[in-house]
Parts: C-alpha cells; structure tokens; sequence
C-alpha cells in the first residue's frame, strides 16, 4: 500500500465505480470442498458451470460469466450474477458461502546494509546463500522485466519443482523470464467487469504482466533483486542496489491495476501461485479489517501455509489509528513499517536568516532554480483547494517563478510539485500539517521542493505573515546516513490492536518502509507522474507496501538455510530475534515516544538472527483450527476458511486449556477474570545439550509466573513445553479498555546470540 498510488486508486474511484451500466455483480462463490456432485463432472470446471446452469434463466452461455475456477488456494469459483440468480444460487446445497467481489488497495540501495546484512561477512546472507533455490511469488501491479534488478546473470537454474509460466501479452513475451524473473501471470477479469476504461490522463495500462505503475517493480526487487552498482534516484542515495535475497527466484503475479486489486483475482493468483510451487508469497495490499471468514487472502493464504507457503502482507498505511491493522490472520506475518537512518536533507533558508529542517531528493542538475532565492508564496482562501496546490487551482499572475508553500493532505505529494510546475511555479514547500506531524517521505519531485514538518510549517508560516515579501531558498544537502536515530515506527504504518482476533498481537514485526529506493520501470518518471518525462531504473516510495517485501526476501533468506521449515517457523524464527532498541542502542520511537508493541509487533526485523534463532515455536495445521473454535467461530465459519468440517466441541474437549502456539503472547483480561494460563512449545533448532533459562519482564499490573524456569534440550529437533500464569493486581470492567507490555526470553546458558524474544501484550476489556 503505498501513498501515490492509493490516490491514484482513490481517485479513479470516484469516477469510476457505480457508474456499471449492467446489473451483474462478480461474486465469490465458496463450494464444500467434498461437495456430493463434484464427482460426477469430468472436471472442476465443469461442476462449477454445473451451478451456473441451474440457476441462469437467461439465454447467455454460463461459461460466459465464470471468470475463475479455483481449487488450490480455495474451492469455488467467480461469476458475475444477477441479484436473482444469487438467491437461487444461495439455496443450492454444497455452496457455503457467497461473498461479493471487493476492491483492495496496494498499501533499495541501501536498506539491506541498515538491516545487518553484509556480503564480507560470514553471515546470514552466506549461511542462506542469498536465498539460493527460493522462490519468492509477489501479487501486485506486475514488473519491468528489463530493469538491471532483474538480470539472470549468475543465477542459479530454475528449480526443477517450478511448474508456472512466463504468461504473454500486450509488449511481453517468454523471452521477457529468465532464471531471475521465472514466472509471470496476469489475472484481470474481476478488474475487468467491474470498471470501466480509465481516463485519458492516466498511464496506459498493458494487458500482461507488465508492470504500468511501478509498485510491483518496486516491491519485488526489493525482495529478490539482483544487485545492481551505482544505482541511484538522479545521483541521491546512491550505492549498490540489491533485494533482501539477491539470489532467490522471483515470480510476478499482477492482480492489481488502475482501479486497485479484485480479491476474485487475487485469490485466482494465489490459486495459482500454489500450483506453481513458489516458496514465499508477498502481498503488499489489502484492505481494513474484516473478519477471517469473509476475507479472501485470509482464507487463500490459509491454504498456501498447509502447502507450506509463507504469506507475508503489509500491515496498512491507516497509522496511527488504532487498531487499523489488515492482514492479522494468525497464519500471515503481518507487517509494519519503520524508517531508515538515511536523510535527504532539503534545508529552507528563509529570507530573516532562519534554516528550517526539510527533506527532499535533489531534482537533478538541469533545474535552473535549484537553491536560488525565491518569493514565497501560498495561496489561500476560495473554494479551489489552492492551499493543497490541486491541479488547476493556482492562479499563474500569483504564482509564477515563485516558491509555492502546499499543504500535504488529499491529493498526492508528487501531483502537488505538478500542479505547481504547470501554474508557472519555480519551486515548492510541502508543508506537513497536524495529521502528517513531523513524517517525512520524500519524492523526486518534478521541481526543486522540501518536505517540512508541521512545526517549521508553523514557523514558516509566522514569518511569512511578518514580511511584506516573504523569501526562501531550498539548500539541498544531498543524502546523510547515520546521523539521525532509526529505525523508528512509520507514522502511517497501521497499529494494533487486531480489532478480529486481539488474542494475536499484530502487527508480528516492522521493516524499512520509508524512503526506500527499488527499481522503477522505464515508462514512468521517477515521480510516477504521468507528465513526468524524466527516466530512471531507480526512484523512491514509501509504505508498509515497501516494509512487506523486506521480509519476504528475509522469510527466503530463511527457507533457503532451513528448507524443511514451516511458514510458523520461519514467522518464529523473525519475531524473537527481532530488534527492540535502534542503532544508538536506546528504544525504538514511535513520533515522540517509545514504540509500543501494537506499533511495532516484536521489533525490527533482524536477518542475520533470524536465520539461525536457536529455538522457534512451531504451529501445525490443524492448531489454527482449534484456534478458531476457541475464538467461538461457528462451524460453518471455520468451514469457509479452512475448508474443514470440524466440530469444536470435540477439538476443545481433546485440547482442554488450549493456546496457540504463537511467537508472541497476547492476554486479555475480560469479564472480571483475574488470571490466565497459557501454554507454549518450544523446538531446539540450534545446538544440540542446550540448556535455556527464563527471563520475563512482566507487563504493569500483572504478576507472570513461568514454568518450568529451565528447559534443557538435550537434541536438536526436541520440542519442550512450558506454561506462564498472568495474574491480574487490577480489578477489570472498572475502567475503561487498558494495555499493558512486557516481554518474556528464554536464554542460551553459554551461547549468547541465541535469545528467544517473545513480546506480551495485556489488555483488560470491559
Ligand atoms: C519477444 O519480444 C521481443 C521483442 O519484441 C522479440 O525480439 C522476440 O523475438 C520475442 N520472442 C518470442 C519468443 O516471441
Ligand atoms: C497568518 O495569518 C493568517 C491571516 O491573518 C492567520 O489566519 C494565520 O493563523 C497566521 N498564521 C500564523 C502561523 O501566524
Ligand atoms: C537503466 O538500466 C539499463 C539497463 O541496465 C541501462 O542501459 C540504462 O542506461 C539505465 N538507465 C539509467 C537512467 O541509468
Ligand atoms: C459436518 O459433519 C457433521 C457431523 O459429522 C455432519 O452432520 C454435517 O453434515 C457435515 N457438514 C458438511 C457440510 O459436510
Ligand atoms: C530435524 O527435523 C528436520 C525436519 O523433519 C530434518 O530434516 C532434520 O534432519 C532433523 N535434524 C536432526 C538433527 O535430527
């Protein structure tokens, strides 16, 4: 999910939906897996006409409005229905469940060395082989395949169980996959029928996996991407470009397009992404929070993690809101977003003397009104929305070969330097306001501008309000690294709690998700402006969208040095390594505060611990089930999700006192209850006779009891168990909703590296 291209999204939104001349809806119909019938049809495609024929009147050819059959990420299929064609369908035994068609929104030079990774030493990235063999699937807007990070050159064979395709299309072709880029695949029927074409100003959308947009050219180098010197935004960060695992295979999925992503495409990529046999599937989009058994990625990823698949998704840019995290099925590593220690300092030096902070990428040497003096203005009042500078609303007689100050909000940071640009403009501040506080994702903007916080918008503001002629000049510092703390929590990245399951603390982990430099395809300029003519292989975004391929490539670094892991294991193996104090050694931050667990999960993520984390807590199967039935879900819920006909009863008598076993622990003190007791399960991964003992900080309010105090593992692959009581010291339901953290590590006796971090959140609701 990534800022410019949501507003795209946004935008077409408003022209484009609802204004569907026919009455027919796409729908996402859900069979028993078992279903009676299904045997007497020569194939799946045919029982799944099958339904179409008994309830379609008209005269049209059923196969007409199927647009997918799925079978591996779910059982069912898609098709455009009438209203009354969905209620005949509704009362047809074997259909379980029936959900409409939705739209979902997509939510580095440099980020791989602030991570810990180093090629020199004898580190994570060679234990892993740079995630040699792994394949690495990413849905998204598709890819530039001629962009330098996704040269073959070095890489492995393709692995041999690869079963996909390099798909043809409009300007791609078999020749466009090598052993880098090994598959790629377009899935645009629900997009399809459910807009119509997009207007003149846009970019021209190709029909193949081709990447129009950016985004997914951006995200699944960042995974995968081959390393690249001297890569650069026009000369700004520049430094050798590579994804997080450099020598794993990439996979391109595209469901998403101009108008956002159908999840009846996403779950017919996924579908197939299953049989293709990818290793890791990244998704970075996604929507808000709904419950498990109406959310397509939920219920695809679930069968993706039985085939052993990870399903890594951003968390969302809907920070700092509470509980705004998406993707929380307990089955996915959820992920938020954190900033680089990496600045692109703009300094406004205004015309009393005063230097402001600002951060911007130098637009590049051609501009002829990069660091002069200029007459600052800002154009308030009417209706036009001006102060945001929206195309068209800037009068030229005001603006013309001056600085213009727009205030961030509605419309796109980029499309702001535009419409400033073609109003005559010389330059520009982007002033952040009260919601945007001191964030700083920078662009490459189309002019010579800076990204200032709102209290210099403040400050800058004043003084323009004291002279008669306000001036500034921008004084671009070029790119700074290490000078300032990081990583810290994004401001956008979405928070917990989970509003669906609060007994699973997410989002699980942050990454680097601001001003992160990828790849970027040659039709674009690197503003992504349609009007932008300039041409990089490089440029920047931001987004828990950038954070999410971070662990992908992270989540392949694992695979590849543990092949038999499961996607819990490898979910495990990140979340108790991960990093709670940043580079200077002090907390994480979150704007002025340390970070809280429902901001940044466990940490950042630390690769270089992840790959060999000594102890993981695995999850099997069928223990997200009994999961669900704790959570009170019925069975015909489950059932949608899991395609699994259980009955609770018997699961919750057979596991009395169940937990999942899950990296980290969230307590819920509900109804008055004093205390909790959970269980969970350790596996030795790392030295064989290891003995590890517990440490807990408790969280306030609570007495943590452990036990056993010790385990001691005499093999590796050994499982032992252990129980923590939570005693509440607070009478709950007095106030209202309060949380409270703290953290439990079971340690190595000698072997320091291996701390096994579990955070804990408490909360105490009405
Ligand atoms: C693929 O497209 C390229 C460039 O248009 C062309 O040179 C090549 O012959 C095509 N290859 C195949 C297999 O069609
Ligand atoms: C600047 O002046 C305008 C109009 O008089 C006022 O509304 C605004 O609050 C002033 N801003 C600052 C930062 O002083
Ligand atoms: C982008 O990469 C291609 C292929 O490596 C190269 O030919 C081209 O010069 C690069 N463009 C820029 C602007 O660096
Ligand atoms: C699920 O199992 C129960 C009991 O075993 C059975 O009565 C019911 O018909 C099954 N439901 C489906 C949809 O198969
Ligand atoms: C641990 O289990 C894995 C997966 O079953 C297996 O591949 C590995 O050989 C086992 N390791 C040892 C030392 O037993």
């Amino acid at each position: 999910m990534e800022a410019k291209a949501q507003l795209l999204f946004s935008v077409l939104f408003l022209f484009l939906v609802f204004v569907h001349a026919q009455s027919l809806q796409t729908y996402i119909i859900q069979l028993h897996p078992h279903g009676a019938t299904a045997s007497s049809f020569s194939s799946k495609v045919q029982w799944h006409l099958s339904f179409l024929e008994r309830i379609m009147f008209s005269e049209d050819d059923p196969s007409s409005r199927l647009l997918y059959s799925y079978h591996s990420a779910m059982e069912g299929f898609a098709a455009q229905l009438s209203e009354t064609e969905l209620e005949s369908l509704r009362k047809l035994g074997e259909v379980i469940a029936v959900r409409p068609d939705t739209r979902l929104q997509l939510h580095t030079t440099y980020s791989y060395k602030f991570l810990g990774l180093s090629p020199a030493s004898r580190g994570g990235w060679f234990q892993s082989g740079f995630g040699h063999g792994t394949i690495v699937g990413v849905l998204d807007t598709g890819v530039w395949p001629e962009s330098p990070s996704f040269s073959d050159h070095g890489m492995p064979p393709v692995p041999k169980k690869w079963r996909g395709v390099c798909q043809e299309g409009q300007d791609f072709n078999s020749s466009n996959c090598n052993r880098k880029l090994i598959g790629a695949r377009f899935f645009s029927k629900g997009h399809r029928v459910a807009s119509i074409s997009p207007s003149s100003d846009t970019v021209v959308e190709y029909v193949s996996a081709r990447d129009s947009h950016g985004h997914g050219t951006h995200t699944s180098s960042t995974a995968g991407g081959a390393s690249v010197p001297m890569a650069s935004v026009l000369g700004n960060g520049a430094g050798v470009a590579q994804g997080m695992a450099p020598r794993a295979h990439i996979a391109i999925y595209k469901v998403c397009w101009f108008s956002g992503c159908y999840s009846s495409d996403i779950l017919a990529a996924m579908d197939v992404a299953i049989r293709d046999g990818v290793d890791i599937l990244s998704l970075s989009l996604g929507g808000f929070p709904i419950p498990l058994f109406d959310d397509s990625i939920a219920i695809g990823s679930f069968r993706a993690m039985e085939h052993g698949i990870s399903v890594i998704c951003a968390a969302g840019n809907n920070g700092p809101i509470q509980s705004s995290v998406a993707n929380e099925a307990p089955w996915i590593t959820t992920v938020g977003a954190s900033t680089l220690d990496r600045r692109f300092p703009a300094i406004v030096r205004m015309g009393n003397g005063k230097r402001l902070y600002g951060e911007s990428m130098y637009p590049g040497k051609h501009n002829p009104y990069a660091g002069k003096e200029l007459e600052l203005v800002y154009v308030t009042g009417g209706d036009s929305g001006s102060e945001f500078c929206f195309k068209g609303s800037l009068p030229r007689a005001k603006v013309l070969g001056k600085m213009v100050v727009c205030d961030r909000g509605v419309n796109g940071r980029a499309e702001k330097g535009e419409a400033v640009k073609e109003a005559g403009g010389a330059a520009m501040i982007l002033a952040n306001t009260d919601i945007n506080l001191e964030e700083d994702s920078v662009d490459a903007h189309v002019l010579p501008a800076s990204l200032i916080g709102f209290a210099e918008s403040v400050q800058l503001k004043s003084y323009m309000n004291s002279s008669r002629t306000p001036t500034a000049r921008i004084e671009f510092g070029g790119t700074v690294i290490g000078k300032s703390r990081a990583p810290a929590v994004a401001q956008f990245s979405s928070r917990g709690p989970s509003l669906t399951n609060p007994t699973i603390l997410k989002p699980d982990i942050i990454a680097p998700g601001v001003n992160i430099i990828a790849a970027w395809p040659q039709n674009l300029g690197p503003s992504g402006l349609p009007e932008d003519s300039r041409r990089v292989n490089f440029t920047v975004m931001s987004g828990t969208s950038m954070a999410c391929p971070h662990i992908s490539g992270i989540a392949a670094l694992i695979h590849s040095a543990n092949p038999t892991w499961t996607p819990a294991a490898i979910k495990s193996a990140m979340i108790t390594t991960a990093d709670v104090t940043d580079h200077t050694g002090k907390p994480i931050m979150d704007s002025n505060k340390p970070a809280g667990v429902f901001a940044m999960g466990a940490g950042q993520v630390n690769p270089e611990k992840a790959i060999d984390p000594g102890l993981i807590y695995d999850i099997k199967p069928d223990e997200y089930i009994t999961h669900l039935c704790t959570l009170g879900y019925t069975r015909s819920e489950i059932s949608a999700i899991t395609h699994r006909n259980v009955s609770c009863h018997e699961l919750v008598q057979k596991n009395k006192g169940f937990s999942l076993n899950y990296p980290s622990i969230s307590v819920i003190f509900r109804h008055g209850m004093m205390s909790r007791m959970i269980k969970r399960r350790l596996t030795n991964v790392g030295v064989p006779n290891s003995i590890y003992s517990v440490e807990v900080v408790a969280p306030e309010g609570v007495k943590v009891r452990v036990k056993p105090h010790h385990l001691i593992f005499k093999h590796i692959n050994q499982s032992l168990s252990y129980r923590v009581w939570f005693i509440s010291r607070k009478r709950t339901g007095e106030e209202k909703t309060r949380f409270a953290q703290g953290h439990l590590t079971w340690v190595h006796s000698h072997h320091t590296s291996y701390k096994v971090r579990s955070p804990i959140s408490v909360t105490w609701a009405k």
